[in-house]
């Protein structure tokens, strides 16, 4: 059997043969036989028809609504626009359907918006959309849709549950089901009525950013844990409490065949037959149906270089007419602006094809006033409107949002702390891929110690889609109901009379018994994820560093590995007797010394249960299908006690190093990200709090923030605009972990070169600030002596290093290069920050600035 693409699931069996093409296996027992075929219709590749049941009773209220609405109206229902972008004057005046909040979006951009902002924004929206409109014409309810995809994950003190790739390792549909209607009551508190999840896409290639939103490998896996999760959001069809106060509507997406993208490219293309297609992508889909699932969200991929947003086929022949979904189809964020002859703002194509409703955040205006012009001129059909219209107002009554009350009963002034049952989930999700000499479970009352970056971090342990898109800006004090990894463990093992030891920093005197090193991947989300290769920390190799410092101390060596997927880690297995892939647990960091750690009795408490949701690579590169060799392979988990000896493995795949900053031809500092070893960060007057600023909308708290947003230099999003509204003193920097040194630099001529646009009144106040090491540090240059003065056009800077050094720069003890801070308010952009080399070319200028 090759890498995962199981036939079955929960199966442990071992490998028998390598690499067989996946698909066909699968189809055999799917299809029974259908092998290849290319079905002229949905048919027999679909499974059966589906008949649509209406309720013909509702069906003749959304017929006298819509004989009283204006085609105005109607466009409006159609849109979804983004809470940052939108008043609830204009969800009056235009009538809009539905708004959403993106990944990392708060109600005032306050990350730490308390429940009641959230509920005061949500009932100042309701009410706008309930007030009637001019001439009589009828009132429609507003629906807010988020993305609560592992918990209320964009709101401060939300449990953060496992992400579902930890969830598929359960294999356990009970506890998806509690924990989607966990997160249902947690959104609907917050008079929130819809959530996009869950996640439905079934993962064929590791190297796609995305993977650990999808549940398994496994098409029959990803379906019952599917089915589980629409149940627990909306209920259960028919029971009393089906979309009722403490329930949202549900999303199964992305329809159909993310998962399935050539060589793992997000939004990319999924170039199968269709057999194959519905077999393996679409699996899901009609269980979903079936549970009773309002909304489909349509996929930002292909199939076969046709983009689904644009698929008649497939979202109105398939999806609808056979399937008999009757709730309506969502396109995703600005997705129609990617068919071929679309922009974000006209579409007729995608309303044709069968989206329903379009999420445009921004561009809305421009959205509604096309929409509307071809509605007017025959452009567009108003039988297809009057169906998306139709269809909307379908799921908006059965969620009730036509009663006004619904929305008073839902919100509440806090949410409940599930950290139980986020623990157990974690508990559950944990799988041992190694355990030489039954190193686990440890004895509680040893002398261990924790290491490693993701033993103290619970932004890390959360991944992606964690109060932000990225997840990248949660530091431990924006969890208040979290508990990281480490502290979970220092916490059992201090109760049991052990001993803990955190860090690096004497751990030799510390002569542990045994050490915990708790490391992995960084948080990212959709395409920033996608990999080229599967190798871990390919070309860095940070952590096979620390292994190999930690060999020293002649203690046993227990890896925990944070990750969004299996990844080539050979030489960290080799460096580990024990090995357990975490995955990306979330606020409930305990769970893992529930397992790791024995009872003081030296029993085991809790033995590990999860099986792989995907088998493990052997090696980095997998086929430009997605399939490997495979070293652990699909359902595998070992349990404490289970024989384990897995003896040394290849190690010749390991990508070379990386060169260092300082000795790159061309080193880059950002160009839209951060390059490593740099961080973009914000960082208040006094330095006591450093946020990271990655993500979309990054901003201090306090009633006038610091506010960072990604704007347009050359490239989509490859610069970015700052803005001092208040939070006075603040700095936006570029920051390195350890202090660098760029006396190299110097020695080759090196200038520091950036693009920037000043925004606001000229002379501009904001200052260039370089912080290093050394009596004379930080280093503060007006930007109005290194800029002319041209507003709003970008110009170059250009700073040669060696005018820092005149300044009493000690280059040799660089914390951050590049920070601007303004003491008055201020806007300005910059992108492209490098280091060039040699004389200036004419551009800017290369003298040391007064
Ligand atoms: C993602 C969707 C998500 C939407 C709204 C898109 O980029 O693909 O999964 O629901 O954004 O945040
Ligand atoms: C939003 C996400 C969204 C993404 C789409 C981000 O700005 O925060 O919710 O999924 O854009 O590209």
């Amino acid at each position: 059997m090759t890498a995962q693409q199981p036939c079955t699931t929960a199966s442990t069996r071992q490998p028998t043969s390598r690499r067989v093409l996946p698909a066909i296996a699968l189809l055999v027992t799917l299809a029974g036989g259908l092998i290849g075929a290319q079905a002229a219709s949905p048919e027999g590749t679909w499974g059966p028809a589906r008949p649509e049941t209406l309720d013909a009773g509702l069906e003749a209220r959304i017929d006298a609504l819509m004989a009283r609405m204006s085609l105005e109206q109607k466009i409006g229902q159609i849109i979804q626009a983004e809470i940052q972008h939108v008043t609830p004057d204009e969800i009056q005046r235009y009538g809009l359907g539905s708004v959403l909040n993106g990944g990392g979006s708060f109600p005032e951009l306050d990350r730490r918006a308390p429940i009641a902002k959230w509920t005061e924004l949500a009932t100042a929206l309701h009410e706008a959309a309930r007030r009637p409109m001019a001439e009589g014409l009828p009132a429609i309810p507003l629906l807010w849709g988020t993305d609560a995809v592992h918990g209320h994950n964009n709101v401060h003190g939300a449990t953060i549950f496992p992400h579902n790739i930890a969830l598929g390792a359960t294999r356990n549909a009970e506890l998806v089901r509690a924990i989607a209607r966990a997160t249902a009551e947690d959104v609907a508190a917050t008079g929130i009525d819809w959530n996009f999840a869950p996640t439905l896409a079934v993962s064929r290639d590791l190297r796609w950013g995305r993977a650990y939103e999808s549940f398994s490998s496994d098409p029959q896996l990803v379906t019952e844990l599917g089915r589980a999760a629409v149940l627990g959001l909306q209920g259960e069809p028919g029971a009393a409490d089906w979309l009722g106060p403490r329930r949202v509507i549900a999303t199964a997406k992305h329809f159909v065949g993310d998962g399935g993208t050539f060589m793992g490219i997000d939004q990319g293309d999924t170039r199968v037959d269709e057999a194959e297609l519905a077999a393996i992508h679409g699996l899901p889909y009609p269980a979903t149906i079936d549970a009773g699932v309002q909304t489909v969200m349509a996929s930002f991929s292909s199939w076969n270089g046709t983009k689904l947003h644009g698929h008649r086929y497939l979202l109105t022949e398939v999806l609808k007419d056979h399937l008999g979904f009757d709730g309506f189809v969502i396109g995703d964020w600005n997705g129609h602006g990617q068919i071929p002859g679309c922009t974000v703002s006209d579409c007729v194509a995608a309303l044709e094809a069968g989206v329903d409703m379009f999420m445009v955040p921004e561009n809305w205006r421009e959205f509604r006033t096309t929409m509307l012009d071809h509605a007017r001129n025959g452009r567009l059909s108003l039988a297809r409107l009057d169906d998306a219209v139709r269809r909307i107002l379908r799921v908006k009554h059965r969620a009730g949002l036509f009663d006004a009350a619904t929305h008073e009963t839902r919100i509440r002034s806090t949410i409940d702390d599930h950290s139980e049952l986020a623990r157990r989930a974690v508990r559950e999700s944990l799988v041992l891929l190694k355990n030489n000499g039954g190193v686990l479970p440890l004895n509680p009352s040893a002398r261990i110690a924790v290491v490693g970056d993701g033993a103290d971090d619970i932004g890390k342990q959360s991944g992606g889609w964690t109060l932000d898109w990225q997840g990248v800006t949660g530091t431990n004090e924006s969890f208040p109901n979290g508990e990281s990894i480490g502290a979970g463990i220092a916490a059992q093992v201090r109760a049991s009379g052990g001993q803990v030891h955190l860090g690096e920093n004497g751990l030799s005197e510390f002569k542990p018994d045994v050490v915990i090193a708790i490391y992995g991947e960084d948080p990212y989300a959709e395409g920033h994820g996608d990999l080229e290769s599967l190798e871990y920390q390919a070309g860095t190799r940070e952590d096979l560093d620390l292994l190999d410092r930690l060999a020293a101390l002649d203690a046993p060596v227990v890896s925990v590995f944070l990750s969004g997927r299996p990844l080539w880690v050979n030489p960290h297995l080799n460096r580990s007797d024990a090995f357990v892939a975490a995955w990306l647990p979330g606020t409930a960091g305990g769970g893992i010394a529930d397992v790791l750690l024995a009872g003081a009795d030296g029993n085991a408490r809790h033995t590990p249960s999860g099986r792989l949701p995907f088998a493990w690579p052997a090696e980095p590169l997998p086929a430009d299908d997605g399939s490997f060799e495979a070293l652990f392979d699909f359902g595998f988990g070992l349990a404490f006690g289970d024989p384990s000896s897995l003896d040394r493995l290849p190690e010749t795949d390991m990508a070379p190093r990386a060169v260092s900053f300082v000795e790159q031809d061309n080193p880059v500092l950002f160009d839209g990200n951060a390059q490593a070893p740099w961080r973009l960060v914000l960082r208040d007057a006094s330095s006591q709090h450093t946020i990271p600023a990655e993500g979309q909308i990054a901003s201090t708290t306090g009633e006038q923030p610091l506010v960072v947003t990604p704007t347009d230099r050359r490239l989509q999003g490859d610069a970015r605009r700052v803005n001092w509204s208040g939070s006075l003193g603040d700095r936006v920097a570029l920051v390195s972990r350890e202090p660098l040194d760029l006396t190299a630099l110097v020695a080759r001529g090196g200038q520091l070169v950036f693009e920037t646009r000043i925004e606001s009144g000229a002379p501009t106040p904001v200052e260039l600030v370089v912080e290093c090491g050394g009596a004379d540090c930080p280093v503060t240059l007006p930007m109005s002596a290194l800029v002319a003065d041209t507003h709003n056009n970008w110009q170059t800077v250009r700073l040669p290093l060696a005018c820092l050094g005149a300044r009493g720069v000690d280059l040799s003890a660089i914390s951050s290069l590049f920070s601007l801070r303004s003491a008055t308010p201020a806007a300005v952009s910059f992108g492209a920050v490098r280091i060039e080399f040699g004389n200036a070319p004419d551009t800017g200028s290369a003298v040391c600035p007064d």
